[in-house]
């Protein structure tokens, strides 16, 4: 949500500032906007619509300054308009403040404010920190401790930067349950909301924590703490990311390229964790805790699609009572943590407000928590106890997909591992499992050469208002996910249900323009599933089906069948999911629709 750069160093700021908020645009794209610090004068430039508007605001202009900061907005106070574009400023126009996060108590200080006679020039609740600045920089504070004293007075989520004409040559940023991060180049130092911005200048980088205020200018970087004011120094960590991983390497979209490199990431996750002549997980993650008595599992959107996965996996491989609650809603259901319970927080961006919140929660609670991201630079790995890192590598497209991927692995391997560790899983059933785990990279990849056919059944029906998605069993989160991926990107109204309950009312928005889409695996929940199926057709609805390339019975009832790779139905969900992504995305490509920034979304929610 908001993506915010910021910059001191040798190099020209302004070409900077727009390809780190190239990089960041998958955070927000309602508005764009910079200041920098030109011949001692504050510079602000702000437009609304994608970054390419803010582009040829400023071509053509000969900008000098080597200070500056940049953002990128998604919305929440304020219309989608010029003027409550970030950056904001004061009302003498001498102080800039970018902003990610929301000042909860923003329209009492607003109205304190107004009352001392600043005017406002925007309905955002962030121009109250400019004005607050300026209250404490004509009081003779430097601009440092001027940032500590609004710092003070704010409620609420953010992370912001500011600079200042009378200040020249510093940036200076606060972080409160919002993300930064700081890169440490040689001889230039660069604010971000997000790694990959960075790494075309750097690979050390400094997540600031909560309550960090940081000063960057020629000499360094230096960390305050916001409480008292003391100095104190915070050692940069190597991220080994290239910069071209965050680029799209000849693809059409992100999203494609991310849904391309699902067999790598299944190889990589997999990676030094499971011996395939044995079968045998070792996690060195837990391996100091025992077997946890229940898990409590919290995550969002996507993440939350793996865990239902995730739970069905844990509960039928190593028979633990799994729970599963969107991190949203966790902390809302009083809910109860007994002893022996291992909390896990499923998070690709590891900044989730939602899935922090929930995630601290537990804890307090007394689970002891793992949290499974992406980010190892993240809050949710600095929060938890423990942290299982995937390798999705960086993805930057809005949809989540090989992230996913990702998270699927993470829980198959943790499924198995307290499963041979308890005795659920034995010798045998080791060597069966893993088998399955060593093959499942090789038959992704024969998954992805149905990209035609996926195409083509896109092309039938990307016109139509519904879809339909049904699976059963572990297939049933990856309807649900199907559904999210064909609503958020091609805007067309889907929804995923358990195959047995359409008969408990869904059925009744069945027609011809209405296409099912089953998932359709070998296994005990097969003749449900067909039955399942079997009356969706009797309602007219076109029906494509996913099943083993062999099921000649599904594909008789199938109008477009899609022939899938045998595979144990426990395994399906991972190759099962990517026909799906590939739909939805050719939909929505075919649709002409901004696959890779989807409207009203934004890659890592850090707003409640
Ligand atoms: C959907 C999507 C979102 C995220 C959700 C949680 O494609 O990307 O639903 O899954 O916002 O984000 P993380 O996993 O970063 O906590």
């Amino acid at each position: 949500m908001c993506g915010i750069i910021g910059y001191v160093g040798p190099r020209k700021v302004v070409p900077v500032i727009i390809e780190g908020l190239r990089k960041l645009e998958y955070r927000g794209y309602d508005s764009a906007g910079m200041a920098i610090i030109e011949a001692g004068k504050l510079v602000v430039v702000k437009k609304r619509g994608k970054l390419r508007e803010l582009e040829e605001a400023v071509r053509g202009n000969a900008y000098e300054a080597t200070t500056g900061i940049g953002h990128t907005r998604w919305a929440t106070h304020g219309r989608v308009e010029d003027r409550n574009a970030h950056p904001h400023m004061d009302c003498k126009g001498e102080i800039a403040v970018i902003h990610n996060g929301i000042i909860e108590n923003y329209q009492t200080l607003r109205s304190d404010l107004i009352k001392k006679g600043h005017a406002f020039s925007s309905e955002t609740d962030t121009e109250v920190i400019a004005h607050l600045l300026e209250e404490q920089v004509d009081a003779g504070r430097d601009l440092l401790d001027a940032v500590r004293g609004t710092a003070h007075q704010l409620q609420g989520a953010y992370a912001f930067l500011v600079v200042a004409s009378r200040f020249p040559g510093r940036v200076i940023a606060v972080r409160n349950l919002s993300p930064l991060v700081l890169g440490v180049g040689d001889g230039e130092m660069i604010f971000s909301s997000d790694t990959p911005a960075l790494l075309d200048y750097t690979h050390r980088i400094v997540p600031l924590h909560d309550g960090d205020v940081v000063e960057i200018n020629d000499r360094g970087y230096f960390f305050y703490a916001l409480e008292d004011g003391h100095a104190f120094t915070r050692a940069p960590m190597i991220v080994q990311w290239s910069a071209a991983s965050a680029e799209k390497q000849g693809y059409k979209h992100f999203m494609l390229k991310e849904i391309y490199e699902q067999p790598v990431v299944i190889r990589d996750t997999l990676y030094g964790r499971f011996d395939v002549a044995t079968g045998r997980v070792d996690l060195k993650e837990f391996a100091d805790s025992p077997v946890p008595e229940r898990i409590s599992i919290v995550a969002a959107g996507t993440s939350y699609h793996a865990s239902r996965v995730g739970k069905y996996l844990l509960e039928q491989l190593a028979r633990i009572p799994t729970e599963v609650s969107f991190s949203s809603e966790y902390r809302y259901q009083q809910p109860i943590v007994q002893p022996g319970t291992l909390g896990i927080a499923v998070t690709q961006s590891g900044e989730t407000i939602d899935t922090l919140a929930a995630l601290r929660l537990q804890r307090q609670l007394g689970a002891r928590v793992v949290a499974i991201t992406n980010r190892p630079e993240s809050s949710a790995v600095r929060e938890s106890d423990v942290s299982f890192i995937t390798q999705a590598g960086i993805e930057i497209g809005v949809a989540a997909t090989k992230s996913f991927m990702a998270q699927l692995i993470a829980f198959y391997l943790m499924a198995i591992s307290f499963g041979q560790r308890k005795g659920t899983i034995d010798q045998e059933a080791s060597l069966r499992l893993g088998g399955e785990l060593a093959g499942l990279s090789q038959k992704c990849e024969q998954v992805l050469e149905y990209v035609g056919v996926m195409e083509a059944i896109a092309r039938k029906f990307y016109q139509v208002h519904d879809m339909i998605f049904v699976g059963r069993g572990v297939n049933y989160p990856i309807a649900l996910e199907g559904a999210l991926k064909m609503k958020e990107i091609s805007y067309i109204h889907a929804e995923g249900y358990a195959a047995g309950e359409l008969k408990h009312g869904p059925i009744a928005l069945l027609e011809q323009n209405v296409p099912v889409i089953g998932l359709l695996p070998r296994g005990p929940l097969y003749e449900k599933v067909y039955s399942n199926l079997q009356e969706s057709n009797a309602r007219e609805s076109p029906l494509v089906i996913l099943a083993e390339s062999t099921d000649a019975t599904a594909q008789g009832l199938a109008s477009d069948f899609i022939p899938m790779p045998i595979v144990g139905e426990l395994f399906s969900p991972v190759l099962y999911t990517v026909p799906l992504q590939l739909l939805a995305y050719y939909t929505a490509d075919r649709k002409g629709l901004d696959v890779d920034q989807p409207r009203n979304l934004a890659k890592s929610v850090t707003v409640e």
